[in-house]
């Protein structure tokens, strides 16, 4: 166990024992209307046990990926190249911590608690993304995350911020704000490296031909082997299935790469013009579920470096809840 000492409350106990007492048909199909009439879910509302479960399951994997995502930039903080790019990076850095603590505080209200799940992350039963568990190697790599992965996570929080639980989708318009800027950050970087010296052009095309696979991943294995797309498609959820957000980040991000002189890996990538869909190759799903299972190239380092974090920053988390700090009710802390 990694208890922090956190304090939190558990605003859902109630709701949650008559969820499982009376979840009958008839509460589900009115829960089932509020959705189909495009009404939020706020945490005090009925909510059927499972739309509880898969939004913890979501939100908290969405929480570590922002935590841990930090992570392979982080390490570019001291080597970046330039002043601008260095405070640029530090800011986003910190962003993403920002993001871990507003999803785990939606998470939350769902009635896990934040110790609860960050136990969860450092015994790895809880996922977070895959594309984090690979190494940063140069500067190229952090470009390449900076636009391309901030990228794909834009064309999954935009669509997921029209969703039907309130918390989440607040969470993701405040999200979506700074990615964008984040985004913009990134693709300056690219155009810089794409148009710049032909070595720096020949690293950014050895960092994209690394992440292409990665991120071709990142969007959830294909829909028809999705096992909670359906169901959270219906519930709102996730407003697109995983071959759809693949496909949308294509049509937007291809053309951008291609026009800078760049290729990708892939000798079957290529839009049907008829269907308006992409084709591409399979990416190695086995690989992708060896990496989500903990077996990736980082997997151990990153969870390694959290588990540091969550040693060291005990005492300030424990001091933080005396009374004297705070009054009264201790404060919360990440
Ligand atoms: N990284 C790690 N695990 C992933 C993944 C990814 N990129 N994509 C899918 N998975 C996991 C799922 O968690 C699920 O595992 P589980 O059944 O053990 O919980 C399994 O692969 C099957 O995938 P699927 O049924 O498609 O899962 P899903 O409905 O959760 O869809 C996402 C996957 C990524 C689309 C969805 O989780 C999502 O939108 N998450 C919120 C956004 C997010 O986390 N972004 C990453 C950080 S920016």
């Amino acid at each position: 166990m990694y208890g922090g000492g956190y304090i939190f409350e558990e605003p859902n106990r109630v709701q949650q024992r008559e969820e499982q007492l009376h979840d009958d048909p008839e509460k589900l199909a009115a829960f089932e209307m509020r959705i189909a009439k495009g009404e939020k879910i706020e945490p005090g509302d009925w909510m059927p046990a499972e739309y509880r479960r898969q939004l913890i399951r979501l939100i908290e994997q969405h929480a570590h990926s922002e935590i841990i995502g930090a992570l392979p930039e982080g390490t570019w903080i001291t080597r970046a190249p330039g002043f601008k790019r260095k405070l640029a990076l530090i800011a986003k850095v910190q962003d993403e911590i920002g993001h871990g603590q507003l999803l785990y505080n939606a998470a939350e209200t769902l009635g896990k608690s934040r110790e609860a799940m960050i136990n969860d992350l450092l015994s790895g039963k809880s996922k977070y993304s895959n594309v984090f568990n690979y190494p940063a190697e140069t500067w190229a790599d952090v470009t390449v995350i900076g636009f391309l992965i901030d990228a794909a996570a834009i064309v999954n929080q935009v669509a997921n911020a029209k969703g039907s639980y309130g918390p989440y989708c607040r969470a993701l318009d405040r999200i979506c704000y700074e990615e964008s800027f984040h985004l913009k950050q990134g693709h300056d970087a690219f155009i810089e490296l794409a148009t710049g010296t032909p070595g720096q052009k020949a690293m950014l095309q050895d960092a994209l031909n690394r992440w292409w696979q990665p991120i071709m991943h990142f969007f959830g294995p294909p829909d028809k082997v999705s096992g909670h797309s359906e169901k959270l498609m219906q519930w709102k959820v996730k407003m697109a299935s995983n071959d759809d957000m693949r496909n949308q980040f294509l049509e937007a991000y291809v053309p951008k790469i291609r026009e800078l002189g760049l290729t990708l890996p892939d000798p079957l990538l290529n839009k049907n013009e008829e269907t308006g869909r992409w084709e591409y190759s399979d990416p190695d799903w086995d690989l992708f579920f060896e990496v989500i299972k903990g077996n990736g190239p980082c997997n151990k380092e990153r969870l390694d470096v959290r588990k540091w974090a969550e040693e060291h920053g005990r005492w300030i988390r424990k001091a933080l809840m005396k009374e004297e700090a705070f009054g009264k009710k201790a404060m919360p802390v990440a």
